[in-house]
């Protein structure tokens, strides 16, 4: 006969959390009722005959800032393949790259019950505070000042130098930088593997072929009108990612620029679009599938032994298309 004293010393907890987990009444952290679940499978007892809580949610909350950029819409597509192999389902949060809906959507999934969360966020610079509730969360491919929480990215640094290398290795000299957002440290972490690159290749980093973005088709379109009024010598362009990438192509073509006889272009993603756009588009491949497999494996540790830092860093790879 196994006691509740029997499953809380094998799960570690009070027999008052083991008697709320199995009542659903009162709050159980999610990593006590992991280890309460399988300390009840370790003494033989079978988990679909342990009482759920009755607002036990077998749910993971997914939270992107774009859903309309496809490289957010994969990685939501391979969460979901995965969440649901753990049996799992996801809620998607689309936070329009808006700090404070992101703010709500933490809050009420922390409500919700949900088992655990992933965040992509809107910001590298937002206030940390409410991630820290206790509820096991993992950053997918950016990170958050200051905030205590696994993250599991792309290494952009690397993927900006072997972007401008490239560019170098062509035989471009005046390479712009444009499309990304400040406050997010992808852009960041990319600004300085292109200068980086282009110093240790003995060129200089000039203000006037940088422009800001919002990592949009339209940030990149319209990047391109401001350096034209700033400059015509550039002969490339490294864009924050493949969006942008397509918006600069597009404003080039408008303004009888060549691509990529006069300017070379690459991106960053490899995004699907990447390969429809005349030319197809040269650019960094993020591993989005294994990216959403590791960030799994960091939410499974994290549920059964809670939430650690980490950082776990995957490497880009140059996809070489026509558009360079
Ligand atoms: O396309 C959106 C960009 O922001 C990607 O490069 C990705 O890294 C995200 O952070």
């Amino acid at each position: 006969m196994v006691r509740l004293k029997d499953i809380a010393e094998k799960a570690g907890v009070s027999i008052a959390t083991v008697s709320k987990f199995l009542s659903g009444k009162g709050s159980v952290s999610p990593a006590a009722e992991e280890r309460i679940r399988q300390a009840i499978e370790s003494l033989g007892l079978k988990a679909e005959n342990i009482p759920r809580r009755k607002n036990s949610l077998k749910a993971i909350g997914v939270v992107i800032p774009d859903i309309e950029n496809p490289f957010f819409s994969s990685m939501v597509k391979s969460l979901e393949l995965l969440l649901f192999r753990y049996g799992f389902f996801l809620l998607l949060c689309n936070t329009e790259n808006d700090v404070s809906l992101e703010e709500h959507f933490i809050h009420y999934l922390n409500k919700s019950g949900v088992k655990g969360i992933f965040l992509v966020p809107a910001s590298s610079t937002r206030h940390a505070q409410s991630l820290h509730s206790g509820m096991p969360i993992v950053l997918l491919d950016r990170s958050i000042r200051g905030a205590d929480l696994p993250l599991v990215a792309t290494n952009h640094y690397q993927g900006a130098r072997i972007a401008v290398s490239y560019l170098l290795q062509k035989g471009r000299q005046r390479i712009a930088f444009v499309g990304g957002r400040r406050d997010v440290n992808v852009y960041e972490e990319r600004f300085r593997g292109y200068r980086d690159e282009l110093s240790e290749r003995g060129f200089e980093v000039d203000p006037n072929l940088i422009v800001e973005g919002d990592f949009s088709f339209h940030g990149g379109y319209h990047a391109i009108d401001v350096l034209l009024t700033r400059t015509r010598s550039f002969d490339a362009i490294f864009a924050a990612n493949d969006l942008v990438a397509l918006g600069a192509i597009e404003r080039c073509q408008e303004k009888g620029i060549r691509v990529p006889d006069e300017v070379a272009v690459v991106g960053f993603d490899d995004i699907w679009l990447s390969r429809l756009s005349h030319p197809r588009l040269t650019t960094v491949r993020q591993p989005v599938y294994e990216l959403c497999r590791e960030a799994m494996v960091v939410l499974l540790e994290s549920l059964n032994r809670g939430v650690r830092p980490e950082l776990r860093l995957l490497e880009p790879q140059l996809v070489i298309r026509e558009s360079c």
